[in-house]
């Protein structure tokens, strides 16, 4: 046999592409949601170096959050936009809650799961009256995105959004540009580094969102710190000085025009 005759099937030279593996939808039971929500998720989190290929705790508990405070929120009907959806939970529940929704993230792993996902919850939220649809939206990039509802959301919804300094200045602009007025923008967030969620509130006071609340904090559920456990990245991240220790509720509103 000749040996210097390549071997189209030796990978071992390759560049190794990191390549998706969708696991099945699994099915999440949000407390006080009639149905259960099917998400499709990768079991490797970290495989393209996204932190949204799998569901966050902090979104279970956000997601429980919105069904228990759906009606005097007036969420049903409404025009929603989910930031940095990752897996989409949050947007999900929205949509089975009678919202309309569009789900967004800079990553095009995450929106890749978010249509398999979409199409096994198609009936439940068809039948829910609600509907969702996902769109490729960059806070970085955010100027210019077709097809965006800019000025005319009534609420933005995010869960664990902000871990890095340069979001934290950027995303009020995103979340005022996007909201209607008196709008608004509910978020839970894993509290990491305090310092950064003050870059968050300042830069959001100057892009005209007020709090209608007292930021709360929240204890995570057990079913949230047992899925966070099972996280490579929380692990790590525990081990450095942006320790995780629970989360806080931020429920704010975008000021009324002139
Ligand atoms: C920690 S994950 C949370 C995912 C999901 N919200 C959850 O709680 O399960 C943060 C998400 O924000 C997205 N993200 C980070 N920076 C972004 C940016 N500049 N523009 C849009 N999405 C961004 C990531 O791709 C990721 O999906």
């Amino acid at each position: 046999m000749n040996s210097t005759a390549s071997d189209p099937f030796d990978q071992s030279s390759a560049p190794q592409e990191k390549v998706l593996v969708a696991a099945a939808a699994i099915a999440i039971a949000v407390p006080g949601l009639e149905t259960e929500v099917l998400i499709v998720e990768t079991p490797d989190e970290v495989a393209t170096g996204c932190t949204g290929l799998r569901v966050w705790g902090c979104s279970l508990d956000f997601s429980s959050y919105l069904v228990h405070h759906a009606e005097s929120l007036g969420l049903r009907d409404s025009t929603i936009v989910e930031l940095g959806c990752g897996c989409a939970l949050v947007g999900f529940t929205a949509a089975l809650l009678g919202g309309q929704v569009i789900v967004t993230d800079r990553d095009l792993g995450c929106l890749e799961l978010v249509r398999a996902s979409a199409e096994a919850n198609f009936a439940n939220i068809a039948s829910a009256s609600g509907s969702v649809r996902e769109m490729h939206l960059d806070w970085c990039w955010f100027q210019g995105v077709e097809g965006i509802p800019y000025s005319q959301a009534d609420f933005v919804l995010g869960s664990e959004l902000i871990y890095d300094r340069d979001c934290a200045r950027i995303l009020p602009s995103v979340i005022s540009a996007l909201l209607r007025p008196r709008g608004r923008f509910i978020a839970l967030l894993g509290i990491r580094d305090v310092s950064m969620l003050h870059v968050f509130f300042t830069a959001a006071y100057t892009a005209g969102l007020e709090f209608t609340e007292e930021p709360r904090s929240l204890k995570p559920s057990e079913a949230a710190v047992e899925r966070s456990a099972t996280f490579s990245h929380d692990r790590e991240v525990t081990k450095t000085t942006h320790a995780w220790s629970g989360y806080i509720l931020v429920e704010m509103q975008k000021c009324a025009a002139d």
